[in-house]
């Protein structure tokens, strides 16, 4: 083999082509001047080739590129000895030079032709454009669905939230409806004996007995309406509904309003120009808008509005009762129903004015809503079905 190669790189007895070409300088500088071209041009082509494969190595078959890159390389040499057997008959090597083209030529050209069929398969532009479509849709399908499913997931914690308060209520309704009954009628005696008392009293006047009389029927007066508020939150108290427009009880009750929001507040009225009636207990329907409108004086640190409102809406009258005080924080909002529940000192509010006010609207098949934040004042609404309005 070595034997083989040495006596084919032996020039000895060779002449360069020149001497074919008769050294004519027309076509010596043109085959070199053609070749030097082509040799530049196949050897800057492997040098991109190799470029696009190191920047994307994830491009299929990117051996089959680096087997093309030789070839061309190979073939680039070929030009490039062309030139120098122009001048120096190195004919073995560039027969060596040659010889190596072709194996990378034919491993090539056999390395290709399995792979047809697989880049044929690959897809076309306008197919993974249409894939593309396909799939933004999809995406954008499963983004709905998702927003969607957080959407049902908040109304479902909303909805077992207002269970929960729900239940709590109605626990709590119960426990204090069955204590306050008790207590009623454990008052009606206490009252009972003090009438007794004080017809005894009428003929043995005396003065010291009189006045402890006095004080014990006024503690079983104020008893007796604490209980009133307990069972008309559970929902236990005598009511006798009757239908009414809402703008002229509450019309009626202006002086009422007047003195327990005094000035500096102010207080404004806004009724609607259309009926507004109501099939409710007059009594507990007045005690429950008081209670508001003390409610929303309180909140009032120094001096604000309070308003008094009444809308007719197509099913329900809309009672609102408005103030810009100090709000209540979420954690207060949601216990403000409960009864005894106060944020005021001992003995400036017992915490019944609002359990009232529920039991009164749960009664009367009608909603209470509340929109509060600190700082930002409170607005509370009773919705009373709209009597002879079609449920
Ligand atoms: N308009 C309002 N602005 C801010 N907080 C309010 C308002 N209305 C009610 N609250 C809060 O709700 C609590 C409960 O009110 P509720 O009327 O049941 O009891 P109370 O006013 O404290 O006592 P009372 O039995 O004398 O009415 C209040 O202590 C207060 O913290
Ligand atoms: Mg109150």
């Amino acid at each position: 083999m070595w034997a083989y190669v040495s006596e084919l790189l032996n020039a000895d007895s060779l002449s360069p082509h020149g001497i074919c070409l008769l050294w004519r300088p027309d076509l010596i500088w043109t085959h070199a001047t053609s070749d030097m071209l082509i040799g530049f041009s196949y050897f800057s082509i492997p040098v991109a080739l190799g470029y696009l494969v190191s920047k994307r190595p994830d491009v299929s078959f990117n051996w089959v590129i680096w087997c093309f890159a030789a070839f061309i390389l190979a073939c680039g040499t070929t030009h490039f000895l062309s030139i120098w057997t122009l001048w120096v008959p190195d004919y073995g090597l560039e027969a060596l030079v040659k010889a190596i083209t072709a194996a990378l030529s034919v491993a090539t050209a056999v390395l290709m032709w399995p792979l047809l069929g697989k880049a044929l398969a690959w897809p076309s532009p306008a197919q993974l454009a249409a894939a593309n479509r396909d799939l933004t849709a999809l995406i954008k399908e499963r983004d709905e669905a998702l927003v969607a499913l957080r959407r049902e997931s908040i109304d479902r914690q909303k909805a077992e939230e207002m269970l929960r308060q729900a239940q709590k209520m109605e626990a709590i309704g119960q426990l204090t409806g069955g204590i306050a009954h008790d207590f009623n009628n454990l008052l009606t005696v206490v009252s009972m004996n003090l009438d007794r008392l004080e017809g005894a009293l009428r003929t043995h006047a005396d003065a010291g007995v009189t006045r402890s009389v006095a004080h014990a029927r006024s503690a079983a007066e104020k008893a007796a309406g604490i209980t009133a508020r307990m069972l008309s939150f559970a929902r236990m108290g005598q009511v006798d509904p009757k239908a009414l427009d809402a703008r002229d009880v509450l019309k009626d009750m202006e002086p009422l309003f007047r003195n327990a929001v005094q000035k500096p507040h102010e207080l404004v009225f806004d009724f609607d120009m259309n009926p507004c009636p109501v099939h409710v207990d007059r009594q507990q329907f007045e005690n429950a808008i008081l209670n508001l409108a003390i409610n929303a004086r309180d909140a009032i640190p120094k001096t604000g509005i309070v308003k008094i409102t009444v809308v007719a809406e197509q099913k329900m009258i809309a009672i609102g009762v408005t103030d810009d005080g100090e709000g209540m924080p979420e954690s207060v909002r949601q216990r403000v129903f409960e009864p005894f529940f106060t944020t005021k000192d001992v003995g400036k509010g017992s915490g019944l004015g609002l359990s009232q006010v529920y039991g009164f609207v749960q009664q009367s098949g009608g909603l209470v809503d509340i929109v509060s934040a600190p700082g930002q004042g409170t607005a509370i609404t009773i919705r009373l079905p709209r009597a002879g309005a079609e449920k």
